[in-house]
């Protein structure tokens, strides 16, 4: 029995009706094993600019440090389009990764038994992808300087570093990892052009000196991109910096057979935070459609990383499979089987837990 402190922020588009059907799985799962769960739900995005002229307060950014696990729906608004950079949705999510300093971005990319037939692969390939991509998250292109467009110059700039003590952390997560796996690492750069991939790649194959039973490879990202699609099964843990992570996991989604399927977790710091994989989608957003999966499986994933609540976590993902197992699925799915919405989907997951 434990108090579990979340602090949630829905955001923009379709964040706030995944942020509650995790919620009410969350507090079934907490219910049926006796835990207490405290939410406090703050702004992000969009909807925190319009409120407050900033993508993310300094108030919210304090709550979630002081907070025990932080949740997020999604960011994102067409509207903010014009929005100078400092202020668009996505800079509240990239202020909030790194002031939480949550490096390791974990997506694991596994296809459900029941769902291989929906996969845009064959679904006797798509049924060996089970990875996770270890994405480095707060460094790299997203947050290097100089950075900025001199629109009358005609020019813009962005600036790709990593240190060796930035690349290390993150290999270590990515090799501990593999350890409670297959016990292969595939690292994935652009060393045959970039400075920054070398120097990726000689930390990388230091740190793997002290896991001699874990294998290392190293790939270039345009054949990993490759391979995610020919031969999903090759990969345990997909080693790789932001960028390019970001790139690689939507893909890995649509190869599991919707990006609304996929969950995060981004630890590494004291606080760690947990979103879905996919965006704010929105073109869907208050219809009750969008796919709650992925949001759900990121509350299973904080049940775990947060509290160690493994059990817990198990049994919120045992409920969700046996959900589409069952034939419910959302309607981004293809292939079949009972469409429904959002809420009667997080309901079902709630009712299989017990
Ligand atoms: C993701 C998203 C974000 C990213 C955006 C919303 C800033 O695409 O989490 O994959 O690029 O990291
Ligand atoms: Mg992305």
């Amino acid at each position: 029995m434990a108090d579990l402190h979340v602090v949630a922020l829905p955001g923009d588009g379709v964040g706030p009706e995944v942020t509650a059907a995790a919620r009410m799985t969350l507090e079934a799962v907490a219910r049926l094993r006796r835990h207490r769960i405290e939410w406090h739900e703050r702004d992000i995005g969009y909807a925190a600019w319009r409120r407050s002229g900033a993508a993310v307060t300094e108030e919210t950014l304090e709550a979630c440090a002081r907070g025990g696990a932080v949740f997020l729906g999604a960011v994102g608004d067409p509207r903010a389009e014009p929005l100078p950079p400092a202020q668009r949705p996505e800079a509240g999510l990239l202020m909030l990764r790194s002031e939480l300093s949550c490096f390791a971005n974990l997506r694991p990319a596994k296809v459900d038994p029941t769902l291989a037939h929906t996969s845009a692969l064959r679904p006797e390939i798509a049924a060996a992808c089970d990875f996770v991509i270890v994405r480095e998250l707060t460094g790299g292109i997203y947050y290097g300087t100089p950075r900025g467009h001199d629109a009358e110059a005609g020019r813009a700039v962005n600036t790709l570093t990593y240190t060796d003590a930035e690349v290390e952390r993150i290999a270590r997560v990515a090799f501990d990892l593999a350890r409670r796996r297959r016990r292969h690492v595939t690292s994935v750069d652009k060393a045959n052009v970039l400075e920054v991939s070398r120097l990726w790649r000689s930390v990388v194959t230091r740190v793997a000196a002290s896991y001699p039973d874990v294998t290392l490879e190293h790939m270039l990202v345009d054949r990993a991109a490759m391979e995610i699609v020919t031969a999903p099964g090759h990969f345990d843990v997909l080693l790789t910096e932001n960028m390019f992570g970001d790139i690689l996991s939507d893909e890995a989604a649509a190869v599991c057979g919707s990006l609304g399927l996929l969950p995060s977790a981004s630890v590494g710091g004291a606080v760690g935070l947990y979103e879905p994989v996919h965006g704010s989608a929105p073109d869907i957003a208050g219809q009750d459609v969008a796919n709650p999966v992925g949001a759900i499986r990121s509350a299973a994933m904080m049940l775990e990383h947060s509290w160690g609540l493994a059990d817990e976590a198990a049994a919120l993902e045992t409920a969700v499979s046996r959900v589409l197992a069952g034939g419910l699925r959302t309607k981004d799915i293809a292939g079949g089987g009972a469409h429904v919405g959002t809420v009667a989907f997080a309901a079902a997951v709630t009712e299989a837990l017990r």
